[in-house]
């Protein structure tokens, strides 16, 4: 299984996004994970559509969106249209599932869904044919910075096994850095969202190498 690294540029320096994006192509990320909210469906805002806009026409990295937003079947083609590569929503969220997933695809974009640390992994199994993500939250959606919740490697672990032979991503996000990797690689995860371990760590590329390749010694 090959690990990837997403890169989530919440808890970048947005005065220097610019710059940013540019150190991330340079560590070689393989994809730039954005964080979209909307003050409902978590307790934040972040950013949306024309700043991903900006990002897109000025990146060749793959766009991987986390609507964190309370109708994401709402905004699904204006984010297609700004450089969305694959997007991702909550099945928490007021959407129809079946018809997001479909709109999705339709915008000519990969489809992914997440779960929130409460909800029971057993909700994302009626979808597993119809998607090429699935994205476990391991902190509470919000805010970037937060601790890994152990717990959820039982959930990763139950999705994992039950993707079988399937060619569907197992995403993690929140928490991701040296001292938690391993855990969430070896429950069955292969896309690691990481933001502030990036962002913090005084070599990114050699943070990077480290969440792609593992980190002996560690749990
Ligand atoms: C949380 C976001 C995450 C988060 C990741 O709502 O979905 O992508 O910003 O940041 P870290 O790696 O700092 O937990
Ligand atoms: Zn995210």
């Amino acid at each position: 299984m090959k690990r990837k690294v997403s890169a989530s540029i919440l808890n970048s320096d947005l005065l220097h996004l610019a710059d940013e994006v540019s150190l991330l192509e340079h560590a070689k990320v393989d994809m730039l994970h954005f964080d979209v909210m909307d003050g409902i469906f978590v307790p934040n805002l972040s950013f949306g559509i024309p700043v991903l806009q900006a990002v897109a026409g000025n990146s060749h990295l793959f766009m991987d969106v986390h609507l964190m937003i309370i109708r994401p079947h709402l905004y699904i083609t204006e984010f297609a249209k700004a450089g969305a590569d694959m997007i991702t929503f909550h099945l928490e969220s007021e959407s129809d599932p079946v018809e997001t997933i479909r709109l999705i695809h339709e915008a000519g974009c990969k489809a992914g869904i997440s779960i929130k640390p409460g909800t029971p992994g057993e909700a994302v199994l009626p979808y597993l044919d119809m998607v090429e993500n699935v994205l476990v939250m391991t902190v509470e959606p919000g805010f970037g910075g937060q601790s890994f919740i152990w717990e959820m490697t039982d959930k990763i672990h139950m999705i994992r096994d039950a993707l079988g032979e399937r060619d569907v991503m197992l995403q993690v996000d929140g928490g991701i850095n040296d001292e938690t990797v391993n855990a969430a690689v070896n429950a069955g995860a292969d896309l690691l969202v990481a933001g502030s371990y990036l962002f913090k760590h005084p070599d990114m590329n050699a943070a990077v190498q480290l969440l792609r390749c593992g980190n002996e010694g560690s749990v």
